[in-house]
Order: structure tokens, then C-alpha cells, then sequence
């Protein structure tokens, strides 16, 4: 069995995470979405609010499954014996830091290969991080997140706004 690791902070997931999701599980027999902690972030979702919104957006995807660990990405695939990690590459802007990333956990685990999709052109220029700024601000998000969670997520960043 071919399994991938897809990783991310998922603070919180977007059509644009949903969509590499959905075609990694096209290419790998078993996709496992991992949420990790980003150092360079603080999120404003719980752990757990963000498994069960990945967990809800990506029910119908029957080779999926969401897990979440605080260790090294290079750690967690020795142990689920993944071979590769996937991630979603937009414009430029994403190169040199998922490239950092890649050689980074090549280095710390010699077997591992990460993979790139390139995102869909309307993917393009979604961000979590300008989610949040638009929500925030009042701003329509709803091309942005899935329809599902789109009304709890926008009641959070508003929420914390307010505060
Ligand atoms: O969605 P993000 O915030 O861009 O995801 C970044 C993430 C969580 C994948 C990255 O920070 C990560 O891999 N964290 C786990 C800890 C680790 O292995 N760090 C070294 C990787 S170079």
C-alpha cells in the first residue's frame, strides 16, 4: 500500500487544501492529513476544531484519514511508512520555502520524497492566513472555505475580532 502524508497547520482548511487532498487520494492508495504545529504561527483554531472540520470537508474521500502528531513531519512518515509527503504549490511566493522544507526532511529522513501539485488556477491565491484577514473584516470568504464549515469559521474569526 502507497501511503502519503499530507501535513499542514489547517488553520483553517480551504478549498484549496480540500482540492490537493482530493488528488492525492487519486495517486496514493492512502492519503493521511496530519495536522502539525507551525512554529512561525499561532492558531486561532483548536487542534481539534481543526481535525473535525478536515474531518467533515473530506468525508466523501473513502482513502483519507486525518490524524495529528508534534513531532518531525520525517519522524511521523518513518513510523506510517509513507513514501511520500504532498503539498500543494502555488505562485513563486511558496517555492523557496516548501523547497527549505523539502530538503529539510530529506535530510532528517533519507527515503522520504515530497511531492508537489500545483494548485488549481483558482486556488491560485488562496491563503488561510488572508481568509482570516478577509473573514475579520467583514469580507466575503465563501469561494474560499467549504460550504460546510464556512458559517463556524467565519463566527470564530469574527468572534475574536470582537474581542
Ligand atoms: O500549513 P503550513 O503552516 O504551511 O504547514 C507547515 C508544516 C506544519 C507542514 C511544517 O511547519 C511542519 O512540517 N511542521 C512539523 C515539524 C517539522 O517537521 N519541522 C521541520 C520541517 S522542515
Amino acid at each position: 500500500m502507497r501511503i502519503a502524508v499530507c501535513p499542514g497547520s489547517f488553520d483553517p482548511v480551504t478549498l484549496g487544501h480540500v482540492d490537493i487532498i482530493r488528488r492525492a487520494a487519486e495517486l496514493f492508495d492512502k492519503v493521511i492529513v496530519v495536522v502539525m504545529p507551525n512554529f512561525s504561527k499561532s492558531p486561532l483554531f483548536s487542534r481539534e476544531e481543526r481535525m473535525d472540520m478536515i474531518r467533515r470537508v473530506t468525508a466523501d474521500i473513502p482513502n483519507v484519514e486525518i490524524d495529528t502528531f508534534d513531532g518531525l513531519l520525517a519522524d511521523y512518515t518513518r513510523e506510517k511508512n509513507a513514501v511520500a509527503v504532498v503539498k500543494g504549490l502555488r505562485a513563486m511566493s511558496d517555492f523557496e520555502y516548501e523547497f527549505q522544507m523539502a530538503l529539510t526532511n530529506r535530510h532528517l529522513n533519507s527515503d522520504l520524497e515530497t511531492v508537489f501539485l500545483t494548485t488549481k488556477a483558482e486556488h491560485m491565491y488562496i491563503s488561510s492566513s488572508l481568509v482570516k484577514q478577509v473573514a475579520a473584516l467583514d469580507g466575503d470568504v465563501s469561494s474560499l472555505i467549504p460550504a460546510a464549515i464556512l458559517p463556524e469559521v467565519v463566527k470564530k474569526i469574527r468572534e475574536e475580532v470582537a474581542r
